[in-house]
């Protein structure tokens, strides 16, 4: 029988051992170091005889102990097997994210079976055994109390556009005037997105709820501000107290230039009026819910609050965007992060629209739709032919 070392495989150390975890059949197993060793003379399909030929130095009795126990784990696959067959299909659309996105997917798939789930907990999440005592619970929110602070005003802006009229109206702007924005409409944004919308009793203490869906309620992200062009606030980065419903000052000053940079060079973001990073808390998250797939769910809520944020904006009047692409060491530094537990996810901006519109792409023809496969069956075919 011929061997292959599994493409989706991760290893690393925990707890002082060293840990071999494929993905997504396999099991993390505690080897010796030398196990990946052995694993390197599998790069292609090799007998246990052929790679005790090249690790000279292991007797081959060592080797084929090896590789039972590594093919027991599931980082050695069998020839032909169904597990080499899936091993190279997820090798194959993964090859551009891997090993990083394929490794946090993979193996945090199906956590929760592994986990006891509360029926209590309204979305069924897994819990942790053993919640601290509430003394040693994170804070629900944020708070610099030392910082220097700008209360927001509690008047709102109206939000009473239709929500049909809202949701259709809803683009990703890069055209801005260089109007400011009110502190009045930065207000009603903050609040309306990030501020508690009311309190619930989780049966370990209070929880709040936003108007965007959280897992578990715990509110790991913050909101921090980059205030470029708000009426009356001076440019620097905030951040946004939902409790006082004020501003904390982080670091004074802020330019154009600065927000091209920490949004990865894109010039459209320094005609933005302001910008709203969030960043997560991970102690707030994880102090209750212990399995890894638990950053998938604070990176679910980044996507929640942000069409909140953009509905928000829209109903408004304002444009909104979000980018994906922004320099995460620099925006954490800014913001005052540590950039360990308290990092950075997802950046949201807004601003007065251009009256020209959100500078969009043109709308498809007739033409592109020929160079469009629409559906499985369907090639692709000269223009004009369709
Ligand atoms: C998670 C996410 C990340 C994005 N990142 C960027 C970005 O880095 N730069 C950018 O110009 N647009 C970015 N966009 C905007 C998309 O390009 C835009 O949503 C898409 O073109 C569809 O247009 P629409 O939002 O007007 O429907 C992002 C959108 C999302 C949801």
């Amino acid at each position: 029988m011929r061997y292959r070392r599994s493409r989706c495989l991760t290893c690393y150390w925990r707890d002082g051992t060293f840990v071999v975890h494929p993905y997504p059949h396999g099991t993390p197993t505690s080897l010796h170091p030398v196990a990946a060793e052995v694993l390197s003379a599998f790069e292609e399909w090799t007998g246990p005889a052929g790679a005790a030929k090249a690790l000279e130095h292991l007797t081959p009795e060592t080797v084929e102990e090896a590789v039972a126990v590594l093919t027991e784990a599931g980082a050695l696959l069998a020839e032909d097997s169904p597990e080499a067959h899936h091993d190279e299909e997820i090798d194959r659309h993964w090859s551009a994210w891997a090993p990083e996105a394929s490794f946090l997917h993979y193996a945090t798939q199906n956590d929760y079976l592994d986990s006891e789930i509360s029926t209590q907990d309204p979305d069924l999440m897994p819990e942790s055994d053993l919640m601290p005592d509430p003394a040693q619970m994170p804070p629900l929110f944020t708070t610099y109390p030392d910082a220097p602070r700008h209360p927001l005003p509690r008047s709102r802006a109206g939000l009473r556009a239709p929500y049909e009229q809202v949701v259709h109206a809803r683009r990703t702007h890069r055209d801005f005037t260089r109007d400011a924005v009110s502190l009045e409409t930065l207000g009603t944004v903050l609040s309306t997105v990030f501020g508690p919308v009311d309190f619930i009793d989780s049966g370990h203490g209070a929880l709040y709820r936003r108007t965007s869906p959280a897992g578990g309620s715990r509110q790991e992200l913050d909101a921090y501000l980059g205030a470029l062009n708000v009426t009356g606030l001076a440019p620097g980065w905030y951040h946004y107290n939902g409790l006082e419903h004020s501003l904390e000052l982080r670091r004074e000053g802020l330019t154009r230039d600065e927000v091209v940079d920490v949004c990865a060079g894109q010039e459209w973001a320094g005609d933005a009026a302001f910008m709203v990073v969030l960043a997560a808390r991970l102690e707030r998250m994880s102090v209750k819910y212990r399995t890894p797939r638990c950053y998938r769910v604070c990176l679910l809520n980044a996507g929640h609050l942000g069409q909140t944020f953009a509905l928000t904006a829209t109903a408004l009047g304002l444009g909104p965007s979000q980018t994906g692409a922004f320099n995460d060491g620099l925006i954490a530094e800014r913001c005052g992060l540590d950039n360990a537990g308290h990092t950075p996810l997802y950046v949201l901006a807004a601003g007065h629209p251009s009256p020209d519109g959100p500078n969009e792409p043109p709308p498809a023809t007739l033409t592109t739709f020929a160079h469009t496969p629409l559906r499985a069956s369907q090639t692709a075919t000269s223009p004009g032919s369709v």
